[in-house]
């Protein structure tokens, strides 16, 4: 789609399973402003819903993933306006999305930037990559996940710590809190993201969905109940095809070939 504004879309990898979404208003930092954010949405959905697309990457440039939503847009802002117009209810179509989704991060991912990425299923950053909630400095909070994600994620002093300073950790710091979950050379990557992403696409794509909201299903919930989706939705693999493709595969010492059904 050459019509896009603010981002840049492309499929590739050597099955061409692997979409890649690059944030691409370069000029602002990639300041995630509602336009950027509806052809984020669109760029999803349409790639949500195309069977040949196995996993999904998420960039910026090397200076910056995305250094926040955008302040100046955000300026006029009213408390009646948020409510009534439900601000920032629409970037949630990211955590929504039912395929993988990685996020390679260059550079800043500040604010609703962090944010974003921590949508995203798996981080991978380069090792100039910076994260931060810097929304305190300006007078606000942060309001897509900034203090429940990253919390989850962090845990409460680390969370507590960068939302109340606004500071950004490194990407070595935020390999070692379990932000991301490899440093990668910038230049390397993309292309480890992608490699990534067409890993993930040799498996059925169908048995990937269900295994990634099993995995956020531990987000969601208590560990009772997250173990009963977990054993549930390991019962239902044994239901379809590809299941019974992968283990006569396994047996039978040759490579399995999904149908996703
Ligand atoms: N919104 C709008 N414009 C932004 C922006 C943002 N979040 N971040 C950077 N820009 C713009 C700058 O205004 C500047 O534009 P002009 O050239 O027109 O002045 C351009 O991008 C380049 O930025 P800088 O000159 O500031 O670049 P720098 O290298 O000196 O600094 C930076 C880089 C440290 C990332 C700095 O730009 C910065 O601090 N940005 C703001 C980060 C921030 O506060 N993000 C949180 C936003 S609030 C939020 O995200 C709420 C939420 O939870 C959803």
């Amino acid at each position: 789609n050459k019509s896009w504004e603010f981002i840049k879309t492309e499929v590739t990898g050597e099955k061409k399973n692997v979409a890649v979404i690059t944030l691409n208003r370069p000029k602002a930092l990639n300041a995630l402003c509602n336009g950027l954010m509806k052809e984020l949405s669109t760029a999803l959905k349409a790639y949500g819903k195309d069977a040949n697309i196995s996993a999904i990457v998420l960039t910026g440039s090397e200076k910056a993933f995305a250094a926040g939503a955008d302040i100046k847009e955000m300026a006029p802002n009213t408390y009646s306006q948020c409510i009534q117009g439900n601000f920032l209810n629409d970037w949630t179509e990211v955590a929504r999305t039912q395929k993988p989704i990685i996020a390679a991060v260059n550079g800043y991912a500040l604010g609703g930037g962090c944010e974003l990425a921590m949508m995203c299923d798996i981080i991978y950053a380069g090792d100039k990559a910076k994260f931060g909630q810097p929304e305190i400095a300006l007078g606000t909070i942060p309001g897509v996940g900034g203090t429940q994600r990253l919390t989850r994620v962090v845990g409460r002093s680390k969370a507590m710590e960068m939302c109340l300073t606004g500071n950004m950790i490194n990407a070595q710091e935020a390999e070692k809190v379990g932000l991301v979950s490899k440093v990668i050379p910038p230049d390397q990557l993309l292309v480890e993201a992608v490699k990534l992403g067409e890993k993930i696409g040799t498996h059925s794509n169908l048995i990937v969905q269900l295994c990634k909201e099993a995995v956020n299903t531990a987000f969601e919930t208590t560990l009772e109940e997250g173990l009963k989706y977990e054993r549930r939705f390991n019962h239902a693999t044994f239901s379809t095809i590809d299941c019974k493709e992968g283990v006569k595969a396994f047996i039978e010492k040759r490579p399995a070939k999904f149908i996703n059904e």
